[in-house]
């Protein structure tokens, strides 16, 4: 069985394994007080050409979601998000359990616009008896695959800006975002955009860790302390820097996401060729085709993923996702199964 469920079936890429071992025995300090920590940012600063960024790296993404947004938060202040956005619908309440409720927008496909954060603002307008919206969630790529061109996240962060909205990009797949084929977005575009946003190592090489970058250091102030005493302030915080380290110094990120998502394309393509749709449209590496029930039978027998959504009594959307390691072969034969049902 081969499978297509998610882009954290493998481990880490081998570099990053090689540098865990080189560096093991050399001593650091603790708590991100070490050299590999001090590079890393220096080399993502770079990247995002914002020398004054604050970068921390946390070790998931559903802690650094509910981190940063309960530490910019005041008690009685809210979220926006898609109903798809993965706060929303995948964290287990976690946001909700910080005591800010989630207030989730109806979309086509996985992308908050400027008309949405609006009717949202006029919904929660009876001041002081509703929760005052404060901070708008997207993530790019979406959870349905989707990507922010530049024009839309520009006409986003307009608008937070204009009513005072905090920005907050989820980057648990920025890589497989900023290598899309239609993507025009760059690092350092998402660092002026938004307010605060993060690059996921997890689902992109790395064993774990997502680097949360704010990009105004006034934005990060205390966040330190808010770590501390939530407990993500890892004592081995070299374990994590060394994945930045490694995934960015040669933009090894970026290959192993745009491998990710020519995986993705070419299953998609061959799913075209047979005349089938898809649920979203999605560019990057996770794919939602709707097929038929008999042939998501037959291609189970030999490969995993997940059936994501009933359509019809016939037919069903699935979803299929690629990774930075997945094998070419193996998406071949995938083809050929299909071909051949
Ligand atoms: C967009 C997005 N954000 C956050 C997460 C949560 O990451 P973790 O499982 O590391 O908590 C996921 C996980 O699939 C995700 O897809």
């Amino acid at each position: 069985m081969y499978s297509f469920k998610n882009d954290y079936a493998e481990g880490a890429h081998p570099n990053i394994l090689n540098k865990l071992i080189e560096t093991n025995l050399v001593q650091q300090g603790g708590y991100g007080d070490d050299d590999y920590s001090f590079e890393a940012k220096n080399i993502l600063r770079q990247k995002m050409n914002n020398p004054e960024a604050e970068i921390f790296f946390l070790s998931g993404g559903t802690q650094s979601n509910l981190i940063v947004i309960s530490s910019l938060l005041k008690v009685y202040e809210a979220v926006i998000s898609a109903r798809t956005g993965h706060i929303f619908a995948n964290e287990t309440g976690a946001i909700e359990a910080t005591g800010h409720k989630v207030i989730a927008v109806e979309t086509t496909d996985g992308k908050l616009k400027p008309a949405d954060l609006q009717k949202t603002l006029q919904e929660y307008s009876l001041k002081p008896h509703v929760v005052k919206p404060r901070l708008v969630y997207i993530s790019n790529s979406t959870e349905i695959g989707t990507i922010y061109s530049k024009t839309e996240l520009e006409a986003l962060s307009d608008f937070c800006r204009s009513k005072d909205l905090l920005l907050f990009l989820d980057g648990a797949r920025l890589g497989h975002a900023l290598t899309a084929q239609n993507n025009d977005l760059t690092l350092a575009d998402i660092s002026k955009l938004t307010d605060v946003f993060y690059i996921g190592a997890t689902k992109n090489g790395g064993i774990i860790g997502e680097a949360v970058v704010f990009n105004q250091p006034k934005t990060a102030e205390d966040f330190d302390y808010v770590l501390k005493q939530k407990g993500a302030m890892l004592a081995k915080g070299r374990l994590l820097a060394i994945q930045f380290l490694e995934l960015f110094k040669d933009d090894l990120y970026f290959t192993l996401a745009k491998h990710a998502n020519v995986m993705a394309a070419k299953i998609s393509d061959a799913i075209k060729l047979k005349g089938y749709s898809f649920l979203t449209d999605s560019t990057t590496n996770q794919i939602f085709p709707i097929l038929p029930k008999e042939v998501i039978e037959e291609l189970n027998k030999k490969y995993a993923f997940y059936v994501w959504k009933d359509i019809d009594k016939n037919t069903a959307a699935v979803r299929i996702i690629t990774s930075w390691a997945t094998d070419e072969n193996k998406v071949n034969e995938f083809i050929t199964a299909l071909k051949e049902i």
